[in-house]
């Protein structure tokens, strides 16, 4: 099925020039239907990690993904959910598949350079604080 998914490039790989570096990995893979650079609020944050609420990783999440800019990505393409999941690789960059987006440019469990829409459900919830 062709499925819409969302892909954020965050503070950490946009501080290190990593932006076109990332989009090269995906643009091959999947169609990309829409692309913004922006600063969350510390409002869209925390509502876009709403369901880790009250997790002990939630306060500093939200601190570092309002750190600097992001860049969201609107994939389209076949299965495109799971098939991103696949190339960005384990939450933890130490324990990402090598040639993963994680494994090549993230840094610690936090600050792992991307975000990909984990399911139909949270792509519907999160695509949205990107493009309307
Ligand atoms: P992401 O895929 O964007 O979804 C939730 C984010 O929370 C995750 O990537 C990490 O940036 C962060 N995260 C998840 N687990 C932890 C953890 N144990 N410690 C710190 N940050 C975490």
């Amino acid at each position: 099925m062709v499925e819409k998914t969302l892909m954020i490039i965050k503070p950490d790989a946009t501080a290190k020039r990593a932006i076109g570096d990332i989009i090269s990995m995906v643009e091959d893979k999947f169609e990309i239907a829409g692309i913004i650079m922006k600063r969350l609020t510390v409002e869209e944050a925390r509502e876009f990690y709403a369901v880790h609420k009250g997790k002990p990783f939630y306060d500093s999440l939200v601190e570092f993904m309002t750190s600097g800019p992001v860049v969201g990505l609107l994939l389209q393409g076949e299965d495109a959910i799971k098939r991103l999941r696949e190339v960005v690789g384990a939450t933890d960059p130490s324990k990402a598949r090598p040639g993963t987006i994680r494994a090549k440019f993230g840094t610690d469990i936090q600050r792992n350079a991307v975000h990909a829409s984990d399911s139909p459900e949270s792509a519907a919830y999160e695509i949205p604080f990107f493009f309307k």
